[in-house]
Parts: C-alpha cells; structure tokens; sequence
C-alpha cells in the first residue's frame, strides 16, 4: 500500500490510519514507557502530539511513523524521522532526528533495533540526511542501549535544556554521519 516505508523481516514501518490513534494510547501511555517521556499523558497533550506527528509528515514527508508487526499486523509502536524542534535546543533546529516509542510486551526482542535500522536506511537513502540526531535523558539507559548498538555517538558538546523538561535536563545527543552509516548497519545486523 501507499503508506507502507519500509519492510523488513519481522516489521513494516507504515503512516498512521484510522484508529491508530485510540490504539497506540492504550497499548503505549503506560507508565513504564512514559516514565523518561514525562509521564502518562493526558487525552488532550496526547492528540497535541498525535497532530504534530501528522504535520511532520505533511511537511517533510517523514513523521515517527506506525512499527506493524508483519506476522499478526498489531501496532507495536513508533519508529521514525522528525526535525529537531525542542525549545531550548535552537542550534539543532531542523536536524533529522531519529526516535522510538514500544509498548512494553514488545521490548527485548530486537524490534526497536530493526525498526531503527529502517529508518536510518530511509533517512540516509531517501531524503539524503547529512547526519541524524538522536535525543534522550541521562537516565534513559534503554533509548542509548539502542543510539549505542546504531553506531551512534555522544555528542556532549550538543546537549542542551529543554524548556519543556526542566526536572529531566539536560537533553543529551547521539548522532551518526551518513559517510559512517554503511558500517554502523553492518555491525547492528551483527
Ligand atoms: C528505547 C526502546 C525503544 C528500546 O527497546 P529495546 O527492545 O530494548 O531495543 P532493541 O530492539 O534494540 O532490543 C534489544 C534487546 O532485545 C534482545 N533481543 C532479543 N531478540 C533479538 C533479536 N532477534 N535481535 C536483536 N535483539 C534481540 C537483545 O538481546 C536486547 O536485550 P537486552 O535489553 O536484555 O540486552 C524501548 O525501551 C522503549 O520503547 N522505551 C520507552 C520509550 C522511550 O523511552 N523512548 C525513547 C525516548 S528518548
């Protein structure tokens, strides 16, 4: 179909349909996913967020798109691509950045990691990305397990206070060149 970005051995990454919205609150507001993310949100910040997932892809072509798992089609999560937009974070400001978001019953599996592979892969091959951003809390160990096994690389010299955050600053960045891609992915297939 025409929303469908990417397969791969277990996974499709595809735009959000009808429903998608009700699904992924009630499979991933949860407080262990929430817990570096501020919190379970509320009904009204949740669809705050879900319309500024839509606008990223009517902007750029690329949102933090719908993680389907290809052999039963449940919604795992997100994966995907924005542009830095983080108040406080002006110096990266339309950056590429890479993110995630799993229910819980789907980590531990290799299911981020895939996902992510994908979207570097679209990042790089697709809209000609420079380089892609990743941003996370200190206490977030999961989210940079995973910068980590991308070959992705601490940049403190980006780190930064997000306005929005104050009791989980700073921001810390991860980022990955294109030049340094090819090799990454080979060593995160492993
Ligand atoms: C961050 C997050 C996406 C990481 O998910 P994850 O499942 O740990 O990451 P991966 O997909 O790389 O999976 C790695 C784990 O799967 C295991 N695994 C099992 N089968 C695997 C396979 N076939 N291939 C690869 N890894 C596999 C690995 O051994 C590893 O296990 P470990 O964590 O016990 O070492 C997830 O914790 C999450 O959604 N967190 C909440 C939201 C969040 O904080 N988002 C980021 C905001 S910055």
């Amino acid at each position: 179909m025409a929303d469908i970005l990417a397969e791969t051995e277990r996974l499709r990454l595809r735009g959000w349909r009808e429903g998608d919205r009700e699904e992924f609150v009630a499979r991933v507001n949860t407080p262990a996913v929430m817990r570096w993310l501020g919190g379970v949100q509320d009904p009204s910040s949740h669809e705050a967020a879900f319309d500024r997932v839509d606008s990223y892809q009517r902007d750029y072509g690329h949102t933090f798109w719908i993680i389907e798992r290809r052999s039963d089609q449940a919604l795992l999560g997100f994966c995907g691509l924005k542009r830095v937009n983080s108040p406080g974070g002006e110096v990266l400001h339309g950056d590429f950045e890479i993110g995630w978001r799993l229910r819980e019953d789907a980590w531990g599996q290799g299911f981020a990691k895939e996902a992510a592979i994908a979207s570097l892969d679209l990042a790089f091959d697709r809209f000609a990305a420079p380089y892609v951003v990743a941003l996370t809390v200190k206490g977030n160990e999961t989210s940079q397990g995973l910068m980590k096994r991308l070959g992705m690389t601490r940049r403190q010299d980006l780190d930064f206070d997000d306005l929005r955050y104050p009791e989980l600053n700073p921001c810390i960045v991860y980022r990955i060149e294109a030049g340094e891609w090819p090799a990454a992915r080979a060593a995160a297939l492993g």
